[in-house]
């Protein structure tokens, strides 16, 4: 059968627009393929430059981040990201890939609240963002809000109301901007109304955004009472006091207050969370790593060369402390895996089936590490494909090795790997 060729739109010169592919009667096709995205990390550019993005296997790459600032008129750009930016977007065009600027993140939420509280700001805000769009003619804005009516890093200001005036200020942006690519960086239950409680209904935010991306991610760490993982696809397997939160309970949770699964993206992590475990606790008599065991939060292991360090303060004023991350390549850097991303010669490998992803331990160090695998991707990769989901967005782009974690997931969605 003889297909006529679609003609790719350049649309990214004006912001408004997004890509689209023009083919008669196949101009849904685009439209209904999968999300293929990941987050890039302006400040490791300098270890993991623009033209070391895979690009061609992914359909939209999303900066990270512009922050909020105490006056609504303004976004915050770091000197760097205002210089890197252009080269962002327009390494993203040339690529026919979809160039998105996250607003927010963990640390630059601080504001979100005051910044949507009245009408007033609410249209500065809006007009703020569009100027930014406009500027560096961004194809899309994810808005990455940690977390509506819910405090975060520790000092963003937060009311009852947020998440009643996020979705205003959404339609405002909307209104505004009727083609923008439009999304949200979501918590794994949906947003917090004003009884404290997740909403029942929220499928007012599906008529005004594309997409969520939905954080499955830091669901145990070093934060957690006892090790567990940190991206879990599943856990209504899981040992009673570790059930809580997964890819499953939160595409139910979202989809049963109303927000279609084909918006929704899984967000899905290249990098795993380290504790400190005893030789004791962590392995069973037949050698094989136990599940949820306990850990020395004093000896909190470093992670790699990204990880943030002890020293200095947040933007709260409170002492960072080591995180414990390892990003795919560092499990590879640290030791922990070879370089096709298996098991390295010493390391205990526990799969966890319930949570479908796996653990290594080094009985040396006696540091255990919670991560994602190419096996535990592929995993995710035919969750999104069976259960209808929009697709992936993976923090962070330069956490995968080689391409392991990437291909999986395409490969587990029936996407190519090429
Ligand atoms: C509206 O925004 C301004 C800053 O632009 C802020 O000072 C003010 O507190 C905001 N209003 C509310 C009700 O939060
Ligand atoms: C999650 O676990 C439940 C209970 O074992 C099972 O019925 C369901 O199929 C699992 N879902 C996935 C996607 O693994």
């Amino acid at each position: 059968m003889f297909l006529a060729p679609c003609i790719f739109i350049a649309a990214h010169l004006f912001w408004a627009a997004q890509p689209t592919w023009a083919c008669s009667k196949q101009s849904s096709t685009a439209k209904s393929s999968p999300v293929a995205a990941s987050w890039y990390a302006g400040w490791h550019s300098s270890d993991f430059p623009l033209q070391d993005v895979s690009w061609h296997k992914y359909s939209r790459v999303i900066y990270a981040f512009a922050t909020t600032t105490p006056n609504a008129n303004v976004i915050g750009l770091q000197p760097s990201d205002e210089q890197l930016l252009p080269q962002f977007v327009q390494t993203a065009h040339e690529n026919e890939v979809s160039a998105i600027l996250s607003v927010g993140g963990w640390s630059g939420s601080r504001y979100f609240s005051s910044a949507v509280a009245t009408d007033a700001n609410r249209t500065a805000f809006a007009e703020a963002i569009l100027n930014v769009v406009g500027k560096y003619k961004l194809d899309g804005i994810e808005i990455d809000w940690e977390y509506p009516a819910k405090q975060g890093i520790g000092c963003n200001i937060v009311s009852t109301s947020d998440s009643a005036n996020f979705l205003l200020f959404l339609q405002t942006l909307r209104r505004k901007a009727p083609k923008l690519i439009l999304s949200a960086a979501v918590s794994l239950t949906p947003f917090i109304g004003p009884d404290g409680k997740p909403m029942s209904d929220v499928s007012g935010f599906a008529k005004v955004l594309d997409y969520i991306e939905i954080m499955n991610y830091d669901v145990w760490g070093s934060f957690s009472p006892t090790v567990g993982p940190n991206a879990p696809l599943n856990d209504s397997c899981a040992p009673t006091p570790s059930q809580g939160d997964s890819a499953v309970s939160a595409v139910m949770s979202w989809t049963k207050a109303g927000f279609p699964r084909q918006k929704i993206v899984l967000g899905v992590a290249s990098y795993g969370h380290s504790f400190h475990v005893e030789k004791s606790d962590a392995v069973d008599k037949s050698g094989n790593l136990n599940l949820y065991p306990p850990f020395n939060k004093a000896l909190q292991p470093a992670g790699d060369k990204w990880d943030g360090t002890a020293g200095g303060v947040d933007e709260c004023g409170n002492p960072n402390v080591v995180g414990g991350v390892f990003d795919f390549w560092g499990l590879i850097a640290g030791g922990f895996l070879t370089a096709s991303g298996t098991a390295a010669k010493g390391i205990l490998y526990q799969y966890d089936k319930c949570s479908q992803t796996p653990f290594v331990y080094n009985p040396t160090s006696e540091v255990m590490v919670s991560y994602d695998d190419a096996t535990s991707f592929g995993a995710k990769g035919r969750f999104i494909h069976e259960m209808g989901l929009a697709g992936f967005a993976m923090w962070q782009t330069g956490g995968d090795s080689n391409n392991i974690l990437l291909d999986a997931i395409r490969s587990g969605m029936s996407m190519s790997s090429y």
